[in-house]
């Protein structure tokens, strides 16, 4: 019902009185009274009038479905589950994925008490200063064919951070989004599959946004930056949610038709991997060469020193730039 009335609120954008409203929804004024207060602790402002009502003023940035727009019949967020906190986003949306949630489904949180990196690391996401989310995807592909999805994904975050915030990054391959040589945000992806068949695949997307310098851990500081950091003034963490879910329906469409090479030259144009020195740390073995480029199926072609040419896929082996993020 608070749902409705907000619809209502923000759809008339002038005064309206308690008994419209009452009268549109079917309830009591007094019901609509305390409804618009529990509007108010959600923290949005709602001026009154004891004589002209009700007037919508401003909305907290808090990027749940009442504040995310998307366009209509898109399915990369028509259904968004939001959470004050949870362990890590990635862990529900595979549980709610398991249990059968439609494609497209969007989980975020507004803190994440183990969130969750690559390569079994840790992500510090204790605030909600940050964008956690994860999309539940529902692919008819080969689980072999799956990698360029996460490229994909990092086009998706890039292009709307440029799109709504001006703000240009790198991607360090596969996904490391990176703002002068510091990081950004990442993306963890996650699958069930059996040989030839994709049950879903859930791809985890982490975006500093609106932290200082003082909340990452001391550790981190050195190799963190957050979008606040980065334009000297607080982001809506909403909008660029909404962008990136936009962009994401695009790009999976285009990973959905083949159009794997149009994808990777996006992805190239903000590499900051390809043309770069990086070693390879496979098991026990490093090699050293120069990243080339990335393969229709998205991995990663390098020519290393000792003469071979490695293609490496994301999930088996680590790339270190040689200076800093490459
Ligand atoms: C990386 O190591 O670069 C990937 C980081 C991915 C973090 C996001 S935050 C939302 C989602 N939930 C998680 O636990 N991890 C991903």
């Amino acid at each position: 019902m608070k749902n409705q009335i907000l619809k209502i609120l923000k759809e008339e954008d002038k005064y309206i009185s308690g008994e419209d409203i009452s009268k549109a929804l079917n309830v009591s004024r007094t019901a609509v009274w305390k409804h618009i207060n529990e509007l108010r602790k959600d923290g949005y402002t709602i001026e009154s009038s004891s004589k002209k009502g009700y007037r919508f003023l401003e909305a907290p940035d808090i990027p749940d479905k009442r504040e995310i727009s998307i366009p209509q019949g898109q399915m990369i967020g028509a259904d968004i589950q939001h959470f004050d906190e949870i362990d890590s986003t990635n862990n529900y949306a595979k549980k709610i994925a398991n249990e059968g949630c439609a494609h497209g489904t969007v989980v975020v949180a507004e803190k994440q008490t183990t969130g969750r990196g690559r390569i079994g690391r840790q992500w510090q996401s204790d605030t909600s200063e940050g964008i956690w989310f994860s999309i539940v995807l529902r692919p008819e592909m080969k689980p072999e064919d799956l990698q360029v999805i996460t490229l994909a994904a990092s086009v998706a975050v890039v292009e709307a951070i440029e799109e709504t915030l001006g703000i240009v990054c790198g991607i360090k391959w596969p996904n490391d989004i990176i703002i002068d040589g510091k990081k950004l945000g990442g993306i963890l992806t996650e699958l069930s599959a059996e040989p030839g068949h994709v049950n879903y695949v859930v791809v985890g997307i982490g975006i500093n946004a609106n932290q200082d310098l003082e909340h990452f851990d001391y550790e981190i500081r050195q190799k963190a930056i957050s979008l606040k950091m980065c334009k000297g003034e607080t982001v809506s963490r909403s909008n660029l949610l909404g962008s990136i879910l936009t962009n994401f329906e695009e790009v999976y469409k285009g990973v959905l038709l083949g159009k794997n090479k149009e994808i990777i030259d996006r992805w190239t144009k903000y590499s900051v991997t390809i043309g770069k020195e990086v070693k390879i740390a496979y098991r026990n073995m490093e090699y050293i060469g120069t990243a080339q480029s990335v393969a229709s199926d998205g991995r990663l072609i390098v020519q290393c020193k000792d003469g071979v040419t490695r293609e490496i896929s994301a999930g088996e082996i680590q790339v270190r730039g040689l200076l800093g993020y490459t």
